[in-house]
């Protein structure tokens, strides 16, 4: 069986248009240049900011990169008079994923798991694969999310992780009650640490961000997680 390992790159709310084509034709020049690398066993997520999808798909096949696009967030709302946001069904003309759940907006923007729930309701009836941000193992998680992000908040941009272990122990208590989805670590991922998290069949990939703001540091990831 093959089961593939996700990167998934955050992006966050950084890049204008300009600085999404540069990452995007540096990207494309690595890729090209690699004709030893095999990404059989790789799922590639790029993650930017709503406005640089249809951008994004673009650019993708243009150049033809094995690399799918996800949202950062989605509308609790279907379409319909909610000023300022964007919902599901528009987003899946350029997304296959959608991060639900970030603790980022769980704390800047004061996100409860009501309105978390009322995403993830959104993103299924429009059939967007939700990755469901967590920060500990104690936090609620819609029966119906098939992949989970763990991302303890103390090691989110810090330079700080949880060891390769830890997150596999608390991969593994998500999965005692959702016993099929699949886990992915996030927190200071980089070239050098992403195969701590890989190795083995503990955990399903990474949800690095700012490791994946470099087209060259997100390659390496990519060339360093292929070896595995
Ligand atoms: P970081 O961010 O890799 O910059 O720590 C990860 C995330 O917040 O998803």
């Amino acid at each position: 069986m093959n089961v593939k390992k996700y990167i998934i790159g955050n992006w966050k709310s950084n890049k204008n248009l300009s600085d999404v084509r540069s990452w995007f034709t540096e990207f494309s020049s690595l890729y090209k240049s690699d004709n030893q690398i095999s990404l059989d066993k790789l799922e590639i997520v790029i993650c930017p900011p709503f406005i640089y999808l249809p951008e994004a798909e673009k650019l993708i096949k243009k150049f033809n990169l094995p690399i799918s696009l996800g949202a950062q967030d989605v509308s609790p709302f279907p379409q319909g008079a909610y000023t300022g946001e964007v919902e599901a069904h528009q987003i899946a003309d350029f997304a296959k994923f959608v991060l639900i759940g970030h603790s980022e907006r769980r704390s800047n923007f004061g996100e409860t798991d009501k309105l978390l729930f009322a995403k993830v309701d959104q993103a299924d009836k429009n059939g967007l694969q939700v990755v469901y941000c967590v920060p500990d193992n104690q936090t609620k998680i819609p029966q119906s999310v098939t992949m989970v992000a763990y991302e303890p908040v103390w090691a989110i941009g810090t330079g700080k992780t949880e060891s390769g272990e830890n997150a596999v122990k608390v991969a593994d208590s998500i999965r005692d009650n959702l016993k099929t989805a699949k886990i992915i670590y996030g927190g200071s991922v980089n070239s050098k640490n992403i195969t701590d998290f890989l190795e083995g069949v503990g955990l399903d990939g990474v949800l690095p961000g700012g490791a994946s703001l470099d087209a060259g540091s997100f390659w390496e990831m990519i060339v360093n997680a292929s070896r595995i």
